[in-house]
């Protein structure tokens, strides 16, 4: 069984997957950490990531030791994740990456992915489509509590800005725009608990196996 999971920035579906894979016995793909890879990569050899000569080569020579990196995590990776992340040739080089873990998962009994376009591009045959979503401000309060938690300075006016760029930038790109699967199910975040959005998610996989 293959679980997709999209939705915008901080909307918890990271949270998520991870706790379905780890109840279900899959697998789980973070698919943002390889856009995030990219960005990281074009950044840390000095380029532009809204260049896309820098941008596919990155993703076609992605080191993967860069996804394990602290840096992955903070907001210059995210923004330059999705300036990469509009461009089709660093989207058509993660794509077979993405769809062989997909149906091919390593412990082979299923795997759970997230991102923005699992549900409408890579894996458009998944069984469970799940659109996980919250109001902007919640969604940036909890970027915030992340950020602070990780010992990093944050200024709410500038998180809640970040935010709102990368959503849209990512909503209104031509190559996979962020948007639910006609088949999604859709579930706002913003005022469950992360124990509610999980027994939500796990009644839908239920009734599909
Ligand atoms: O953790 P957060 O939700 O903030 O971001 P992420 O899932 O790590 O994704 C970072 C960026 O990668 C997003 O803003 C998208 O631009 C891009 N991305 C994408 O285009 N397609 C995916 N399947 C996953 C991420």
């Amino acid at each position: 069984m293959i679980i997709a999971i999209d939705g915008p920035a901080a909307a918890g579906k990271g949270t998520l997957a991870r706790r379905l894979a780890q109840h279900l016995g899959y697998d789980f793909l973070d698919t943002g950490s390889l856009y995030r890879g990219v960005g990281l990569q074009v950044l840390r050899a000095g380029g532009d990531p809204a260049d896309p000569k820098a941008a596919k080569a990155a993703a076609e020579r992605l080191d993967l030791k860069l996804l394990a990196d602290p840096d992955l995590r903070d907001e210059a990776a995210a923004n330059a994740a999705s300036l990469v992340a509009a461009q089709p040739a660093v989207r058509a080089a993660l794509l077979d990456f993405q769809r062989n873990f997909a149906r091919k998962p390593p412990g082979g009994r299923g795997a759970v992915l997230d991102g923005r376009d699992v549900g409408t591009v890579v894996c458009p045959e998944a069984e469970v489509k799940l659109f996980i979503t919250a109001s902007s401000e919640a969604r940036a309060l909890r970027r915030l509590r992340e950020l602070q938690e990780a010992g990093q300075a944050a200024i709410w006016d500038a998180v809640l800005q970040d935010m709102r760029d990368r959503d849209a930038r990512d909503s209104r790109r031509d190559v996979a725009p962020l948007k639910p699967a006609a088949d999604a199910v859709v579930i706002d975040t913003t005022s469950l608990s992360p124990d509610q959005v999980f027994e939500a998610a796990l009644a839908i996989v239920d009734a599909k196996r």
